[in-house]
C-alpha cells in the first residue's frame, strides 16, 4: 500500500514537473526557424512574442498552442503572418517538421503560391497527429494536389480562395494531379476555387474519401447545378457526382 502511494506521489510530480516545464527547447528554436523563414521570405511580420531568449516560455507566444498535458506544440496559426511581401510566397514545409505533435497548421492569407524545392507539403506526412490544414486564401494551384495526398493522418482541409482551376506551367503533370487516398479525411472545403464540373470529377477521387462528412465546393463555376447551399444541396451534387 505504501509503495503504492508512493508511485501514485511520483506520477503526479512527474506530471506536474511536466505541465510546469513550458515549451521544449528544441521546439523554442524551431520555432524561431520559422520566424526566420517567414523573415527571409517575405518583407517582416507580425510574430512579435517570438524572442531569441532561452528563458521566454514559447507557449506563451502568439500564435502557438501547446498540450497543457505535455507541454509541446500542437497548434501553430499563422495566418496572415506577414506585413508586406513579394507578390508570391514560396513556402518550406520542412521548417514544420519539428513539431512532431502539431495537430493543427493555419497558413491563411500568406499569399502562398507554392513550396520551395523539396520543401513540398508531402514532408509534413512524418507528422502523424496532424489533422487539420488550413491553406485557404492563399494562391495554391492544382500542383499542390499529389504532395496534399500523402498527408494520411488528416481529418479537416481547407483550400477554399486558392485558384484551383489554374495549374502553373512548369509541372511534369499539367493540370491533371489528383487529391486522393485521404481516408481520414471528414471535412474537405474547396470554396470558391474556381473549378468546373470536368476539374472537380478529375481532381477529386471521391472514392477515396470514405470518411468524408462535409465536403464544400461552392461558389465555382459550375453550370450544370445551382450552388450547393445546405446538406440537402450537397448530397444532391454528391449522387451527381457518382
Ligand atoms: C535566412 O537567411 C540567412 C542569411 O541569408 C541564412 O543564413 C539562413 O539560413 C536563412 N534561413 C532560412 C530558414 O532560410
Ligand atoms: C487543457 O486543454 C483542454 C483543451 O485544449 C481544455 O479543455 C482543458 O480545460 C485544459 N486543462 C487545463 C487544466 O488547463
Ligand atoms: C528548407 O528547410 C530545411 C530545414 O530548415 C533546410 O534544411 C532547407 O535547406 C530549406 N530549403 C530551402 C530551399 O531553403
Ligand atoms: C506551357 O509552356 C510551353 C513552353 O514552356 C508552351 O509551349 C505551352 O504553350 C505552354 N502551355 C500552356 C497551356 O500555357
Amino acid at each position: 500500500m505504501g509503495k503504492f502511494l508512493l508511485w501514485v506521489l511520483i506520477l503526479v510530480m512527474v506530471v506536474n514537473t511536466l505541465s510546469c516545464l513550458g515549451c521544449l527547447e528544441e521546439e523554442r528554436i524551431a520555432l524561431l526557424h520559422v520566424n526566420t523563414h517567414i523573415l527571409n521570405t517575405t518583407y517582416g511580420n507580425s510574430l512579435d512574442s517570438w524572442v531569441e531568449d532561452k528563458m521566454s516560455d514559447c507557449c506563451k507566444w502568439s500564435r502557438v498552442t501547446c498540450s497543457n498535458i505535455t507541454g509541446r506544440v500542437i497548434g501553430l496559426y499563422l495566418s496572415f503572418v506577414s506585413y508586406e511581401r513579394v507578390e508570391n510566397w514560396y513556402i518550406n514545409a520542412t521548417v514544420y517538421l519539428p513539431f512532431k505533435h502539431l495537430n493543427s497548421l493555419d497558413l491563411t492569407r500568406n499569399n502562398i503560391a507554392g513550396v520551395v524545392e523539396n520543401g513540398g507539403f508531402d514532408k509534413l506526412s512524418k507528422l502523424r497527429n496532424l489533422k487539420e490544414l488550413d491553406l485557404s486564401y492563399n494562391n495554391l494551384n492544382r500542383n499542390i494536389f499529389s504532395s496534399l495526398s500523402h498527408l494520411l493522418s488528416l481529418k479537416e482541409l481547407y483550400l477554399d480562395e486558392n485558384p484551383l482551376d489554374s495549374p502553373h506551367n512548369n509541372s511534369d503533370n499539367i493540370g491533371h494531379e489528383r487529391l486522393s487516398g485521404l481516408n481520414n479525411l471528414e471535412i474537405l472545403h474547396m470554396r470558391s476555387t474556381k473549378m468546373e464540373e470536368n476539374n472537380v470529377l478529375s481532381a477529386l477521387n471521391l472514392k477515396d474519401f470514405i470518411n468524408l462528412k462535409d465536403l464544400d465546393i461552392s461558389e465555382n463555376k459550375f453550370q450544370s447545378f445551382e450552388p450547393i447551399k445546405g446538406i440537402g444541396g450537397r448530397e444532391m451534387f454528391l449522387k451527381h457526382l457518382c
